[in-house]
């Protein structure tokens, strides 16, 4: 069991722990776990705990099933040895479980001092097995080999594994097994995952029902006193790239443009403070320097993820822009052409990209002394791709070059730290009397009178009653809560699919806010979602500085390179990972053309081979198919108000995939062409085709989702939301097929466009 995890993970970044837990409602129990569904086996995994100051040293579990498999567990912990193990399986009509113990990369024996106690919705039905138990002396535990714990107040990564192979005998809770057929690993904020103390002990005695999670604050709203709201000519929610560019827009204007974001400042011009203790004094936060993009996914406290989204989302000031890396593309024409789904009125795209790029300019020289740092994994990729025909331009110079060309890697990172739109637009905006910004301010839904929005619904009774912020007579609400969170925002508005509602509806918190069901607006929210396929090849290379695979970079980079970004912000910090990118054009089977995107860095998500290799000297191509990609997933909510995809969105057509194997194959052709260049993951046990066909489905993610409010489908060419009078929606959402790039550029010339035509369209304020 779990051999293989010792060699799968070598640090925990990025793709790897793509999927993230939210919070979800077991309907047979009411009890909220978080946790997750794997996407291949469809197994469900979670976890609930008892508030951090109980002290407690417990959980209730669950584990849900198809019943093909044979036996499945969990490491809370995430590791195989010295941690607490969980198997469990069906036998007849019940579960068989126990609690196991590892000292070696064996079969893990009984654990003792774990107290299992399987609670009431335990049961194997003709479809499912369902293991919900309580463990006590769970949380940490002391062996004779060693002590662990489960890191209950900060984050974790907790393991999953599976088998489709019986136990040897299911009546036996000690039974032997074979190794796990399959197992994975996901992002959890065990800080997240607690309940106050009667409702943890309601559940743990077998009790059903009523979560609190969301009603543990009790306002007492009786004893404030009565608030009056500041009606505004805009009201703006979300400040990702969309909405940052359109409240400074709107701002510009002369209207009065209030803009909400539910998380807090980032960088350290807008208010942040959490840094490295070696950039201690220098007023550099994680967000501002370029260097530590890795390490949003292995930190301890990552409290900018949006906690109710399954994929990682960032939910603070800059949303995305303020936690992504930062390759930043001027999109080329085929970004808005009738040909990728947009109405013609927006296919002269070039007034608007060049007011963002006036605004936010690109370079692919981030280090302030203009010099390029750590350009071995570059050079590498490069020999592989001039012998497959490619040439090297400025890649922004050139956006409508996107066959057989690679280029430098282009950021809009300025003057050697974060830049993006919190530095420029944000900034301006803020500078306005006209403009008000409000933090930690969560929106419900939008209030609305049929097909007219006279307000907004968040979570702040001090900005109004009950919470509700006013427009003023002719005014707007504009969407800009990414491609999970402005679907939500409408489906809690009563807009959208009739499923959709229906869950909203039975919500007790959020139901009571949905308008009659008569002006319920169906409208196909949440379909036509698209997300770039993408795939990691891992490679050696004698050449190659793997920079330690950027795990020292927070807490003790190497001492030269701190030293001089805190001098200048220059040298190797000064930039994120990705050093090289790449586009090739490809026709499929079906006669349509799709583009693949490479992405070359220093270093690795993770390396599945048996054989040794010099991890000092690992590099990864990350391979992805954008534009012209005709798989297309569904985003929804479940019984939590977790935003997740009901639907996958990769390779629901076997064309996308065929494709993206081509490209891989032509990448990796020529390897014995360029000395010392070893392929080590997958390595030379395992072809490229199953290399694909058996990667773990939510590492295809690459977190560009868009699409879910397509234009044409859910707005209109103005990015009006259909059968509305003055609801907006401009952010990732509104985009209709994948761009050509990482997509943020390309949002912001959308929201160029988009504020544009909302400003001259005859009705509003
Ligand atoms: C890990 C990661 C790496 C990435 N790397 C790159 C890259 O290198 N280059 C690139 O171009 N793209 C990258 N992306 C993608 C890019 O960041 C997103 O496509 C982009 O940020 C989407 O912009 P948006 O305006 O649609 O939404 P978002 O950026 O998601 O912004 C939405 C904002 O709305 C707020 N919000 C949501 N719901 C509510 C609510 N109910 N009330 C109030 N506020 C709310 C959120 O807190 C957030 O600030 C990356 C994304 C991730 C997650
Ligand atoms: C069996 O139980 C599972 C998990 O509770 C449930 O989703 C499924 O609908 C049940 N199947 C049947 C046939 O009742
Ligand atoms: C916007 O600001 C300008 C001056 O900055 C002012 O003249 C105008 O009245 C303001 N508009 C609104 C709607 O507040
Ligand atoms: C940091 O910012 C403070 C004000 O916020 C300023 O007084 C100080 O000089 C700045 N320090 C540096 C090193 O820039
Ligand atoms: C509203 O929600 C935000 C985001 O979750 C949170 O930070 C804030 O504290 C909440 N505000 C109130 C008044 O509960
Ligand atoms: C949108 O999705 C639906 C359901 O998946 C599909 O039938 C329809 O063709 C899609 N429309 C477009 C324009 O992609
Ligand atoms: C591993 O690679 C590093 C960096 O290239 C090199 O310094 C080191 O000698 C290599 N180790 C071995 C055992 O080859
Ligand atoms: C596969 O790779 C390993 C390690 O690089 C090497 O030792 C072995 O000879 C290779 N086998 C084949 C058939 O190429």
């Amino acid at each position: 069991m779990l051999l293989r995890l010792a060699f799968s993970i070598l640090s925990l970044v990025g793709p790897v722990l793509s999927q993230s837990a939210a919070a979800y409602t077991d309907p047979d129990n009411g009890i909220t776990f978080w946790g997750i569904t794997d996407p291949v086996h469809s197994v469900t995994y979670g976890y609930v705990f008892p508030p951090v100051a109980d002290n407690s040293n417990e959980f209730i579990g669950e584990i849900v099933a198809p019943i093909g498999t044979k036996w499945a567990g969990v490491s809370p912990k995430g590791t195989m040895l010295q941690s607490l193990l969980l198997v469990a399986w069906p036998n007849g009509n019940s579960i068989v479980r126990s609690a196991r113990y590892a000292t070696d990369y064996v079969q893990p024996t009984a654990m003792s001092g774990p107290v299992l106690t399987d609670l009431p919705t335990t049961k194997v039905n003709s479809t499912h097995w369902k293991w919900v138990y309580r463990c006590q002396n769970c949380v940490s535990w002391s062996t004779g080999s060693g002590t662990g714990s489960i890191p209950v107040s900060g984050s974790g990564a907790p393991a999953w594994v599976f088998s489709d192979v019986g136990v040897d005998n299911p009546a036996d809770p000690q039974s032997t097994f074979q190794e796990h057929t399959d197992f994975g690993f996901y992002g959890l904020d065990f800080s997240q995952a607690h309940v106050d103390t009667a409702t943890y002990a309601r559940w743990a005695a077998g009790g059903t029902g009523g979560g609190t999670t969301t009603t543990t604050t009790t306002t007492t709203t009786t004893t404030q006193p009565p608030v009056t709201a500041t009606p505004y000519d805009y009201i703006v929610v979300g400040a990702g790239p969309g909405g940052l560019v359109a409240a400074d827009r709107l701002s510009e204007a002369g209207k009065k443009v209030l803009l909400l974001e539910r998380g807090g400042p980032a960088t350290w011009e807008t208010g942040g403070t959490y840094g490295p203790t070696w950039a201690q004094g220098h007023n550099l936060t994680k967000f501002d320097v370029p260097g530590l993009f890795e390490t949003m996914f292995s930190d301890s406290n990552p409290f900018w993820w949006c906690k109710d989204i399954t994929y990682f989302a960032g939910c603070l000031l800059g949303g995305g822009t303020t936690i992504n890396g930062a390759l930043y593309w001027l999109p080329p024409y085929s970004d808005f052409a009738t040909t990728t789904g947009w109405p013609s009125s927006w296919g002269n795209h070039q007034p608007y990209t060049d007011k963002v790029k006036a605004r936010l300019p690109s370079t692919d020289v981030p280090s302030t002394d203009g010099k390029r740092y750590l350009e071995q994994s570059a050079n590498v990729a490069m020999q592989l791709l001039n012998s497959q025909g490619y040439r090297q331009l400025t890649i922004n110079d050139n956006p409508d070059q996107k066959d057989h060309v690679y280029g430098y890697s282009a950021f809009d990172f300025i003057k050697g730290k974060r830049g993006g739109p919190v530095a420029t637009y944000f900034k301006t905006a803020k500078a306005r009397k006209n403009f008000t910004y409000k933090q930690y301010v969560y929106v419900q839904n939008v209030v609305r009178n049929g097909a007219q929005i006279t307000g907004v619904k968040t979570n702040d009774t001090s900005l109004g009653p009950n919470g509700v912020i006013p427009l003023t007579s002719n005014g707007r609400v504009v969407l800009s809560a990414g491609s999970f969170g402005s679907p939500r925002i409408l489906f809690r508005s009563g807009i959208g699919p009739t499923d959709m509602i229906n869950i909203v509806k039975n919500d007790a918190t959020a139901g009571p806010n949905l308008p009659p069901q008569a002006q319920w607006i169906n409208l196909p929210v949440g379909y036509n979602v698209s997300d770039n396929p993408s795939i990691n090849l891992v490679f050696t290379h004698p050449s190659i500085d793997a920079y330690e695979n950027w795990a020292q970079v927070w807490s003790n980079p190497r001492p030269a390179d701190s030293a001089q970004y805190l001098k200048d912000q220059s040298g190797v910090l000064a930039a994120s990972s990705p050093r090289l990118n790449f586009w090739r054009a490809y026709s499929g089977s079906d006669g349509k053309t799709r583009w693949m995107q490479g992405t070359t860095r220093p270093g690795a998500a993770s390396v599945t081979t048996s054989y040794p290799y010099n991890a000092s000297q690992i590099f990864t191509i990350t391979l992805y198919l954008s534009t012209g990609i005709t798989s297309r997933g569904r985003i929804g909510i479940d019984a939590a108000m977790t935003a997740r995809p009901l639907v996958n969105p990769w390779f629901v057509d076997p064309v996308d995939k065929a494709v993206l194997i081509q490209g891989i194959n032509d990448i990796v052709a020529n390897i014995k062409n360029v000395a010392g260049l070893t392929l080590i993951t997958p390595d030379n046990t395992t072809t490229i085709t199953d290399y694909v066909n058996n990667y773990d489905v939510s590492s295809l993610c690459s977190n560009h989702w868009v699409g879910s409010n397509s234009i044409g489908l859910v707005v209109d060419e103005n990015t009006k939301v259909k059968n509305t009078n003055n609801l907006f929606v401009v952010d990732a959402s509104i985009i209709p097929q994948m761009p050509m790039g990482n997509p943020h550029g390309m949002i912001m010339s959308t929201a160029e466009q988009a504020v544009t035509k909302i400003l001259a369209l005859a009705g509003g304020p």
